[in-house]
């Protein structure tokens, strides 16, 4: 069956680059192959909810350089688990709305959904796939956390997002001689806590791939302190965690499929630190800062690159794929083979050591 009318949609936590890539896929499939668009707003909720536009050359003039997502996003929509209600007790009601899903996309004669998000997007997208309806995925995360692909768009712009605010931090804190912790997001994925820690000089990086010790963090600061160096940068991931110990969760949001929000990791080792080495600390939590504003010029040129790719599969039926970057060329791999997985820091990743070499510590004597 020839392709005539395609979808996409942008779903989890926006990103830079998102409109990059919408752009990107918007002109390359009316420009190279005559098909027509729908936008779906709000992620898999403008399907559910059979919300969807027509997406023109028009739309999509102008809006390289933005942030966010001109669709729309949910990272609560998941169409086999879906919350429709609350019971009696106030608990949420959940239940598989996916041959709605299928009835609207076969309604609006939509023949591929592009799929743009992270991990639950394309676990989205591969139930989908189940049920007969071609996807193809664009990786997206300030987390990097995507499976199979060295790279996704949106982390190079949250780097260097994060390590401005680090920089800026750094200044204030040789001002008042503080340990000063600042957090950053990434869930259970280090690595946009190593790259802006690096990229900025931090004394101390605390990942989620490597527990820290407390006393170790306290030596170290107590060290820099006594060699006269009286400030401390901490960049601490918002997954990090004590040897033995928890993360720190900020809250449950009960609707998404993936509920755990992570959080308050620097507040809490702040005060800690502060007790035992009587040293003034100060915690910043980055937050949502490092998922706005502009994309930097090397995720316009990915976004692009990923969109344009995602037309070229769907022009050459290869269906049901994640376009992914591998050893620097484009590919594609199956979306089910990274659907609910993480991609996370490897001990021996060369950063690690590069890092360890000028004197970092990453919170143990273990690594
Ligand atoms: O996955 C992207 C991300 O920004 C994570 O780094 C963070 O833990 C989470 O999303 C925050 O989600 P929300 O936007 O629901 O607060």
């Amino acid at each position: 069956m020839a392709v005539k009318r395609i979808g996409v949609l942008t779903g989890g936590g926006d990103c830079p680059g998102l409109n990059a890539v919408i752009r990107a896929v918007v002109k390359t499939a009316i420009n190279d192959h005559g098909w027509e668009v729908m936008g779906i707003e709000d992620g898999f909720l403008g399907i559910i909810r059979n919300r969807m536009h027509p997406l023109t050359m028009t739309d999509t003039s102008n809006i390289l350089t933005q942030g966010g997502t001109i669709l729309g996003t949910s990272n609560k929509a998941d169409p086999a688990n879906f919350k429709v209600g609350i019971d009696e007790e106030g608990k949420p009601v959940f239940e598989d709305v996916t041959a709605r899903c299928v009835e609207h996309i076969a309604a609006r004669e939509l023949d591929v959904i592009v799929c743009i998000g992270g991990d639950g997007t394309m676990s989205g997208a591969s139930h989908l796939v189940t049920t007969g309806i071609r996807c193809i995925g664009v990786p997206k995360t300030i987390d990097n956390d995507l499976m199979h692909t060295e790279v996704t768009f949106g982390f190079n712009t949250a780097v260097e997002t994060a390590t401005e605010a680090l920089d800026r931090i750094h200044t204030t804190a040789s001002s008042h001689h503080r340990v000063m912790l600042v957090e950053m997001m990434g869930r259970n994925a280090g690595w946009l806590t190593l790259h802006a820690g690096a990229a900025s000089g931090a004394d101390v990086i605390l990942l989620p791939e490597i527990p820290y010790d407390l006393d170790v963090v306290c030596d170290y600061c107590k060290m820099r302190s006594k060699r006269g160096k009286a400030f401390t940068i901490i960049a601490v991931a918002e997954g990090a965690k004590p040897i033995g110990g928890e993360v720190v969760i900020d809250q449950i949001v009960v609707d998404s499929p993936d509920p755990i929000r992570l959080g308050g990791v620097s507040t809490h080792l702040a005060r800690q630190i502060e007790q035992k080495t009587r040293l003034e600390c100060r915690a910043t939590v980055l937050g949502h800062v490092q998922r706005g504003g502009t994309p930097s010029a090397f995720d316009r040129v990915l976004a692009t690159q990923f969109g344009f790719h995602a037309t070229e599969l769907i022009a050459s039926e290869q269906f049901d794929r994640l376009v992914v970057m591998q050893e620097s060329q484009l590919s594609s791999v199956p979306i089910t083979e990274v659907a609910d997985q993480q991609r996370t820091v490897e001990l021996n990743d060369p950063l690690i050591r590069a890092c360890q070499a000028i004197g970092v510590s990453f919170g143990t004597k273990d690594l």
